[in-house]
């Protein structure tokens, strides 16, 4: 265990606890993936964003580059971007590079430091554009920041992290943002497609172990903020592409047979027994377009990369003359 894994977190967290606990009781074990991105984790990630076979960050950064000033055409004063998890604002820049008339960008994300950092990254670069970060995780939004309500919304959701959603939660998601960005909104999002299958699990396992190391980041984040239960090195990363469910599933396996006390419980794992720590689920263009479809939206464009490894949808919600009266 490294010195840094030693440092406890500010606060041990009771919704952490709650959700663990729940995770942990279920026939198939599962943690929530959200609890990936504490600080330890959102800089594997990072990592993982920059290794030769993570080709998502890549191709859907290609596509942003190809098609922004297509996506931001007829975005001028009027406009707002609201990026849905913002973490760095990387991909953001190639949008607000084309778009030097849009009024504002409201990132949204958990984490204030990223939040801190983007904004003096980007208002350096775009000394005009109002920025207005909102600490909050996105499934959870109340509203917007008041002051947007003349303001046509642009809702912007890159990286697939839709991907990581249940269809059902993702339709539900989809529509929840609709609502959010309402009247005229659009949503300009990020998913990753199907693909050949050994494509697929390199990306989720790749030869340098970052991304091994940012699942059971997960478990070590337990022991920094619950006290030392997990012996990590009794747990191995595993990457299995499901073609049914047409995703991506990441466990932790347990080596032994073992029982880990924890948060005042007993938790059994036989030996090979996993826990499912995140499931990044692959669509079609077009099944894509279903989906945001029965979410309510209108689909406009949709461009993918070269290779056909990862697309950007740019939904419209439908005007509201057309819609029928609700
Ligand atoms: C940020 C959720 C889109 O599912 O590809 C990367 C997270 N997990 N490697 C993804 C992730 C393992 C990533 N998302």
């Amino acid at each position: 265990m490294s010195l840094a894994a030693r440092i406890p977190e500010p606060s041990p967290d009771a919704q952490f606890a709650a959700d663990i606990v729940r995770g942990l009781s279920r026939r198939q074990k599962s943690l929530p993936s959200r609890y990936f991105y504490d600080a330890r984790g959102s800089e594997l990630f990072e990592e993982i964003t920059r290794l030769p076979e993570y080709y998502p960050t890549r191709s859907e950064i290609e596509v942003l580059d190809a098609h922004a000033t297509r996506l931001m055409r007829n975005v001028g004063p009027d406009h707002a971007i609201v990026e849905l998890g913002s973490g760095s604002s990387r991909k953001t820049e190639l949008l607000l590079d084309a778009a030097p008339r849009l009024s504002a960008y409201v990132p949204i994300d958990v984490s204030e430091t990223a939040l801190t950092e983007a904004r003096q990254r980007l208002s350096a670069r775009h000394p005009r554009l109002r920025i207005w970060p909102v600490v909050a995780d996105f499934t959870d939004l109340g509203a917007l920041p008041a002051g947007l309500e003349m303001t046509s919304k642009i809702g912007f959701f890159p990286g697939s992290t839709i991907g990581n959603f249940d269809a059902g939660d993702a339709r539900a998601l989809l529509s929840s943002v609709r609502r959010l960005l309402q009247p005229r909104g659009r949503l300009i999002i990020g998913v990753d497609l199907v693909k050949d299958v050994d494509t697929l699990v390199a990306a989720y396992d790749d030869r340098a172990g970052v991304t091994a190391a940012f699942n059971l980041n997960i478990l070590e984040r337990i022991n920094r903020t619950f006290g030392h239960t997990f012996d990590v090195t009794t747990f191995r990363h595993v990457a299995i592409y499901d073609k049914a469910l047409s995703r991506i599933e990441m466990h932790l396996e347990s080596r032994r047979e073992q029982t880990v006390r924890l948060l005042d419980r007993w938790f059994r794992f036989e030996r090979g027994e996993t826990i499912h720590t995140e499931s990044s689920h692959k669509y079609t263009v077009a099944g894509f377009g279903d989906l945001a479809r029965e979410a309510g939206w209108e689909v406009g464009e949709t461009f993918t990369d070269q290779k056909g490894f990862f697309s950007v949808h740019d939904l419209v919600a439908p005007s509201s003359m057309a819609r029928p009266a609700a």
